[in-house]
């Protein structure tokens, strides 16, 4: 008996499973919005020109090296990234970037540095979240509870901001740690307007959350 064969078999992740559908699926009219990927009007992919500016530098520049970055990643992309992304804010905080493996790899580096420094007694998902958030804090670190909080009103289709607050209110402890996705929420495609989100850092604030913010 071959070692592998313990290996429990994981179920689709439902985001690829759904792509593998649609190519299977042989209507004319189908139509797939589940992957973040922008189209043009043919429905190809369209390719940032941004891509594709920094396609053409690689290409035309042979003496690159592709030395192994150092721990904390490339050095002018990290500095970039951080300057995109802080701007103004730099000047006046203590900011420390490091380059992670995509977005999947950033989660699973920040709950391990959660999990091994803050030991929270919970970790906060919104209802709904990106259905890796509980598989990766689960992985990391099964014994930090987790808990959703109300985010999206199916009725009234709106951010269940009254039943955000009021949740963490009751019942997150100080010390917990909060994910909240910075933009383009998934999967809701809901976010806080700039009011709501100060309502949101207050309650952070009063009840002493770490919040941790995936921008994806
Ligand atoms: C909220 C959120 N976080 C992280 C990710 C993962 O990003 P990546 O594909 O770069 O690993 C996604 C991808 O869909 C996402 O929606």
């Amino acid at each position: 008996m071959s070692l592998f064969e313990q290996i429990p078999a994981v179920p689709a992740d439902g985001a690829f499973a759904m792509i593998e559908a649609f190519k299977a699926d042989p209507s004319e009219k189908k139509v797939n919005l589940s992957p973040g990927i922008y189209r043009d009007e043919d429905a190809n992919t369209w390719v940032l020109p941004s891509v594709k500016k920094a396609r053409s530098i690689l290409e035309s520049n042979p003496n690159l090296n592709h030395d192994i970055s150092p721990q904390l990643g490339h050095p002018d992309l990290v500095s970039v990234a951080r300057e995109i992304t802080f701007a103004d804010t730099l000047a006046t905080r203590t900011i420390v970037s490091m380059q992670t493996i995509a977005g999947t790899g950033a989660n699973n580096t920040i709950a391990r540095l959660i999990s091994d420094i803050l030991h929270p007694k919970h970790i906060w998902l919104s209802n709904p979240s990106w259905e890796n958030h509980p598989k990766i804090w689960a992985h990391v670190d099964a014994g930090i509870e987790q808990r959703l909080y109300p985010y999206y009103d199916e009725e009234t289709s709106t951010l269940d901001i009254e039943g955000m607050v009021a949740t963490l209110r009751q019942h997150a402890v100080k010390g917990d740690a909060i994910v909240l996705q910075a933009c383009a929420h998934n999967p809701t495609g809901m976010d806080p307007s700039r009011a709501l989100w100060e309502a949101i850092a207050q309650v952070c604030e009063e009840k002493g959350l770490f919040p941790i913010f995936d921008s994806a």
